[in-house]
């Protein structure tokens, strides 16, 4: 089971950090993926200028935006998923 972290701290927040969740759990159904993952939510990162702070597995990624939700869901999260 690999746990996704999304900061819901009000810097992230602003930046849209429901929204990379809504897009990290539409992405989740699509692919059949609840089984394997989970979705959290957490307090601030300590990374708040840099946009939304995610956390998979015990890695903190800076910067992710709602418009890059999809592409970092493909690229840094579904291979860890398949990998573990
Ligand atoms: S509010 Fe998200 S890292 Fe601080």
């Amino acid at each position: 089971m690999i746990t996704i972290v999304v900061c819901v701290g009000s810097s992230c927040y602003v930046r849209g950090s429901d929204k990379v969740a809504e897009t990290f759990e539409r992405l989740m159904n699509e692919q059949e993926l609840n089984d394997k993952v989970e979705l959290v939510g957490s307090f601030c990162m300590d990374a708040c200028s840099m946009g939304v702070s995610v956390r998979v597995g015990d890695q903190i990624f800076r910067g992710v935006s709602p418009e890059s939700a999809e592409q970092f869901f493909n690229d840094e999260i579904r291979p860890r998923i398949d990998a573990a």
